[in-house]
């Protein structure tokens, strides 16, 4: 199958991967072209403002409808809130999740850290750790819970989905609509990264503001597969997340057979390598939010559903300044995880496919040690090359699995990072 893009961010994409699939004037012809069916998927609300309205026109061999019946499957680490422990009120840190001895696909290795919020309410969101060591054989995935916005850390992955491939590496992200059915192939012997499963109202671009026009993830750097498709009997298994249970249903034949298709929803992925930094120049240095690159809009004072940040390599050139991210309290949660190189405000014990979480109100920032050396080193430009970071910030408390609690590489003592501060009072 090609691995094409048509590039923008929810643009009205119109693709066929045979010439002529798309009916021309109209999208539900008596006889489409090639004796394909006209499918609709809606991922809002039928009469969503024009802007918001996510949905596609699929031109494809069968409908999704089948004579199948779903029986309940199980994912055990896979999962949804309530989960079993209570928000906590501390810092909380992971190494690098281990990838494991037993072989297992991208599905069998999911493993929920963190979440809150609830599917069925279409609010909040859940933290997810993937680990794979082969490819999905024989079977295919459909979230109806929420969208999956996948970061990989280790291995690139190969996402072949009803709407086209998306290939995608450490680096990149991919966003793959509520409700697609996809599979995740492997390129190598190995993958890991994270995910966070959405929830709430679906990611959009923020706003600029008085940035202007252009500036953080700019729509043309989005990239969105071009139509591909399998004509295949082979059977296969179709599991589905539906309402925090999962369900799986044996089908005849591929169920990637989209052979064209147009509309706005769609899966996507971004080079975070492309996010145009907004930063300071001056004295002193702006909110995170400066590095948004996706929201999920909750409530414009509590706090978004879930807005999701890139702080990739970039210059560092603020004067009479403390550069690090400084001492904070937010009104909301936060998780940060490191895609490559190190953090400016982890001296150590923290590489690459670590992550931290602070539920709301946590005290954070620089450990002793970055701000021992922070508070008097020379402020000469510098570029930061080696990093790329992620956040993401949840107006809602989250809950935490118990596997994530009890993990061997959570570092039940990471607030001792901040011991030994010195106190100078009244001195200077
Ligand atoms: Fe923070």
């Amino acid at each position: 199958m090609p691995r094409q893009y048509q590039y923008g961010f929810a643009n009205e994409f119109a693709t066929e991967a045979l010439p002529g699939a798309l009916p021309r004037g109209q999208n539900s012809p008596q006889h489409a072209p090639y004796g394909l069916v006209s499918e609709l998927v809606s991922g809002t609300s039928l009469a969503a403002p024009r802007a918001q309205n996510r949905r596609s026109y699929l031109f494809r061999i069968r409908p999704s409808t089948g004579t199948h019946a779903f029986t309940p499957f199980a994912l055990d680490n896979f999962q949804t809130p309530p989960l079993a422990i209570a928000p906590y009120p501390g810092a909380l840190r992971w190494g690098p999740f281990p990838l494991g001895e037993a072989e297992c696909d991208f599905l069998d290795g999911i493993e929920t850290v963190a979440a809150n919020g609830s599917p069925g309410g279409h609010a909040g969101m859940a933290l997810h750790i993937y680990r794979a060591t082969r490819s999905m054989e024989g079977r295919v995935f459909s979230n109806g819970d929420g969208d999956m916005l996948m970061l990989p850390q280790q291995g690139a992955l190969s996402i072949v989905t009803e709407l086209g491939v998306i290939d995608v590496a450490p680096g990149e992200f991919a966003l793959l609509p509520k409700g697609l059915k996809f599979r995740v192939d492997l390129t190598g012997a190995e993958a890991r990264g994270f995910i966070c499963e959405n929830y709430g109202l679906p990611f959009v671009l923020p706003d600029l503001g008085l940035i202007g026009s252009h500036g953080l993830a700019n729509s043309i750097d989005f990239m969105t597969p071009v139509a591909a498709f399998e004509d295949s009997d082979v059977a296969c298994t179709l599991i589905h997340k539906f309402a925090g249970n999962f369900w799986s249903a044996d089908i005849g034949y591929s169920p990637f057979d989209v052979v064209a298709w147009r509309g706005n929803w769609a899966p996507c992925k971004y080079d975070m390598r492309n996010f145009a930094v907004i930063g300071a120049l001056s004295h002193d240095h702006p909110d995170p939010s400066i590095f948004c690159a996706l929201s999920s809009p909750s409530d414009a004072v509590a706090g978004g559903n879930v807005d999701f940040m890139i702080l990739p390599p970039r210059w560092v050139v603020a004067e009479h300044t403390f550069r690090p991210p400084g001492f904070h309290r937010n009104a909301v949660a936060e998780i940060l995880g490191l895609i490559e190189g190190s953090h400016d405000a982890r001296s150590s014990d923290f590489a690459p496919g670590s992550m931290s979480l602070t539920n709301n109100w946590v005290a954070h920032g620089p450990d002793t040690r970055t701000f021992e050396v922070a508070r008097t080193a020379p402020l000469e430009p510098r570029y930061d090359n080696d990093t790329l970071v992620f956040m993401l910030e949840t107006r809602f408390p989250l809950q935490l699995t118990r596997r994530a609690m009890e993990a061997g590489n959570r570092r039940v003592n990471c607030a001792q990072t901040w011991a030994g501060f010195t106190k100078r009072f009244p001195g200077g």
